[in-house]
């Protein structure tokens, strides 16, 4: 059956059609990259704004990408959990304007479970084929930074969580102190790619081999380590008379170590998500480690894994999505509408979004 789904919880307008949810027919994403860039970060009501006026197009064109009449399409599914609640209302709203007019069932997804579900997608690059359970799952994004027990689609144990920032936005405020620009995850593992990481030391939180994470120490070290090379800009620009401030990057001395600062820093990062993953997947006699979400596009994160992996006693397989499907799409979500679907979770048209809901409670 070809599921339409749509993605509107953050900054990307997106659509799919996925068959069976694993068969990528088309995707689509718009990035809003550009009108949030000048400010730093996601503003919530220009994310909205966008997304109204993307949401159209972007389904019509997975529909024509898919070769795809409305008669094709079986099933709807939107993300309706968590996430900026304007920006969620769009995608729920076309949704069941879509399901109304074409009475099709209506599936909300919870985005954790889509960035997950991920990994079940095929296509002509990567089929993982029968992907073995238990499973723990990395899942390190913008808002998220969670490890999962998963023992079969849907059902899964929250082990741990960050206790302040999530992975996705530790790299977004450690590329803000740097000057490195938005989104912070791509610019510091280019930044680092020429540094030595073992030149400037880190903070790393082992929270006494707990499973939780914190990374706000880590972001005061870099903040230290920033501020003997800050200058005060040449040209202060004019301040603008408009509804949100512009971000003014910081300015640094020319001898600033960006690539070792950006390299130690990813490091610190990357060294706690492997060490814990690792530990929780012998814990959990884990037979595959999944990771899942934007920040699992991360080069060094992927090739740290990969070694970890190699040298565990149980030797799990690891699965990471290909990086397409790593950051925010809707084919993710076409993939985890069909296991909703299995379970009989179909929405009505009181279908509500939710700015925060774990995929799990913890314990
Ligand atoms: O999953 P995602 O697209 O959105 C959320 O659900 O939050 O993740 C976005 C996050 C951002 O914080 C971005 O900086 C990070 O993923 N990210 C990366 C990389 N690509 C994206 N972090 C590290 N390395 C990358 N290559
Ligand atoms: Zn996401």
């Amino acid at each position: 059956m070809n599921v339409l789904a749509i993605e509107t919880s953050c900054d990307e307008t997106a659509a799919a059609v996925v068959a069976d949810g694993r068969d990528v027919r088309s995707t689509v994403v718009w990035s809003q990259l550009a009108d949030h860039q000048r400010y730093g970060g996601v503003v919530p009501e220009l994310a909205a704004r966008a997304h109204l006026t993307a949401i159209g197009p972007v389904v019509r064109d997975a529909l024509s990408g898919a070769d795809a009449e409305w008669d094709d399409i079986g099933a709807v599914a939107v993300t309706n959990r968590p996430g900026l609640s304007g920006a969620l209302l769009v995608g729920v709203n076309a949704a069941k304007g879509i399901a109304l007019a074409r009475n099709l069932p209506l599936v909300g997804v919870h985005h954790i479970e889509g960035h997950i579900a991920a990994n079940w997608l095929i296509d002509e690059l990567q089929d993982y084929g029968e992907i073995a359970m238990p499973a723990v799952c990395l899942i390190v994004s913008g808002g998220h930074t969670d490890l999962i027990r998963m023992s079969a689609p849907g059902e899964y144990e929250l082990l741990g969580t960050t206790l302040d920032d999530a992975a996705g936005e530790a790299f977004d405020k450690g590329a803000r102190l740097l000057g490195l620009g938005y989104p912070g995850g791509p610019a510091i593992q280019h930044a680092a790619e020429t540094g030595d990481p073992a030149a400037i030391p880190f903070p790393r939180a082992w929270l006494n081999d707990s499973f939780d994470f914190s990374f706000s120490g880590l972001k005061t070290a870099l903040l230290r380590l920033v501020e003997p090379y800050r200058v005060e800009p040449v040209d202060t620009p004019e301040p603008v008379r408009e509804p949100y401030a512009a971000h003014v990057p910081p300015t640094f001395r020319s001898d600033m170590p960006v690539a070792d600062l950006a390299a130690g820093f990813q490091e610190a990062i990357v060294d706690v998500l492997v060490g814990k993953t690792m530990a929780a997947a012998r814990a959990c006699n884990a037979r595959t480690v999944i990771l899942a979400g934007g920040v699992a596009a991360n080069a060094r994160l992927r090739a740290a894994m990969e070694t970890a992996v190699a040298e565990h006693d149980h030797s799990p397989r690891l699965i990471s999505p290909r990086l397409t499907y790593c950051t925010d799409n809707a084919a993710m979500i076409g993939a985890a509408a069909h296991w909703a679907i299995q379970r009989g979770d179909i929405a009505g048209f009181d279908l509500d979004v939710f700015a925060r809901e774990s995929l799990t409670r913890k314990g």
